[in-house]
């Protein structure tokens, strides 16, 4: 496997090496040492930071861009091993500073396990493996109602638009189906690259799931939980080699990130890429990514699988129980790409199907958009605000 993968990274290096004329001489890029409040305070929307507790203890980081007007608020919530840096990496094109540049009150939330939310009342992620026990259908469950709670109760609105970039959707389709009491507080959900079925996921993504049983077992045998956060050997290692200018952007972003994802060189310049690199990933629990390998394996939309003893103990019955996307009533707009090497339109289609109130569906029209596009994208403004929009002004009218 070794030999080939440094083949694999020896033929992406020598291909892109004519990319290597393209890179200024520039110092290291300023944005790649802000965080969060940082990077928002620069591009002119300096946040105020809200931590709020879920019921079952986590403490997650909220930061509110009030905007200049008075218009109603959107709440951004991010995908898997990701932060609310991602909506702002972009500095003035990115969404969160655009909306609250035109005076919508602008919220970005980080669900648990990150690295601004490595934090619980009583657990302690450096020893207790406990603290990241936890999938997507957590941040679900516990923490996007904690959230949509806390924006609702300082602004005192009755519904919010809700933003999701990847698993930053499939929470809301768990909340959905497992709270459906909330579906009423939210106006509408835009839902860039949606993640539910990963049943039609092209390769390599679709080879890995195939492997679910025995990557599952590695990991339970390595005693891994913390998936590549700041402090794992790892995460350090990613976002160390990332940054090197040149030979980090050839082999993240040519030889990892594009096979995953899609590849899109002209809307990720190296100059970007750099800026990037600290700031993703940025952590996530072993387990959340297994739960979605096991939603493509087991090719059902449904709770963690833990064998069948364990999930008599927990569901009463030897299966996980499926999501019911029938009771997620929130209306939903859907934003697709062709080039998506997650959420693949085969699979978006199969979801479309199952949600009772999709009130909108977009294809991109710029065809090689890929995962990452929607919020790293450099020139995403053009292709893709415009038609947010369109729900914004009917969700929201003035
Ligand atoms: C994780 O949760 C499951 C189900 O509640 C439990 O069986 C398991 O022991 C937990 N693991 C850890 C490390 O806490
Ligand atoms: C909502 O506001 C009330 C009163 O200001 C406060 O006591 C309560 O803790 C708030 N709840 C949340 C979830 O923020
Ligand atoms: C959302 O809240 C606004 C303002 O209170 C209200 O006019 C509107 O009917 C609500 N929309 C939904 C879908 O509940
Ligand atoms: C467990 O499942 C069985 C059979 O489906 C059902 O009869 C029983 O009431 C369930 N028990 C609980 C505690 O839900």
């Amino acid at each position: 496997m070794w030999t080939s993968l440094s083949l694999w990274l020896t033929v992406t290096v020598i291909c892109t090496t004519q990319q290597i004329g393209y890179i200024s001489a520039e110092e290291f890029p300023e944005d790649a040492a802000l965080d969060s409040i940082g990077l928002a305070t620069k591009y002119g929307h300096p946040p105020i930071q809200y931590n709020v507790a879920t019921e079952d203890g986590y403490i997650l980081a909220v930061y509110r861009l009030p905007g200049k007007g008075k218009r109603p608020p959107i709440l951004c919530t991010h995908g898997l091993m990701d932060s609310t840096d991602t909506f702002l990496i972009r500095g003035y094109t990115s969404l969160p500073i655009t909306l609250a540049d035109r005076g919508y009150d602008v919220w970005l939330a980080n669900t648990r396990g990150n690295r601004y939310t490595r934090r619980h009342q009583h657990l302690d992620p450096d020893t207790d493996p406990a603290f990241w026990n936890f999938t997507f259908h957590e941040m679900g469950v516990y923490d996007l109602p904690a959230i949509i709670d806390l924006v609702l109760n300082e602004t005192g609105a009755n519904n919010l638009t809700a933003i999701g970039h990847s698993q930053g959707n499939t929470i809301y389709y768990v909340l959905g189906s497992e709270k459906p009491e909330y579906n009423s507080k939210i106006n509408v959900l835009i839902s860039l690259a949606p993640m539910a079925y990963v049943h039609n996921t092209p390769l390599p993504v679709a080879t890995i799931i195939k492997l679910t049983p025995i990557i599952t077992t590695l990991v339970k045998d390595l005693g891994l939980h913390e998936l590549l956060g700041d402090t794992t050997a790892l995460g350090r290692i990613a976002h160390t080699l990332c940054s090197v200018p040149v030979i980090g952007y050839t082999i993240c972003a040519y030889g990892l990130l594009y096979p995953l994802v899609g590849s899109d060189p002209t809307e990720l310049e190296p100059e970007f890429f750099q800026n990037l690199a600290p700031h993703y990933p940025g952590g996530s629990s072993i387990v959340s990514l297994l739960h979605y390998l096991q939603v493509g394996y087991r090719k059902t939309f449904a709770q963690y699988d833990h064998g069948s003893e364990i999930n008599q103990k927990m569901y009463n019955s030897s299966e996980p129980p499926v999501y019911q996307l029938a009771r997620v009533t929130m209306p939903i707009a859907l934003y697709t790409a062709a080039n998506d090497g997650f959420s693949s339109l085969a699979d978006v289609q199969l979801l479309r199907g199952q949600l009772p109130n999709v009130v909108y569906y977009l294809l991109s029209p710029r065809l090689i958009c890929n995962h990452v596009d929607y919020v790293w994208g450099q020139t995403v403004s053009y292709y893709l605000y415009p038609f947010i929009d369109i729900m914004l002004d009917r969700y929201n009218p003035l």
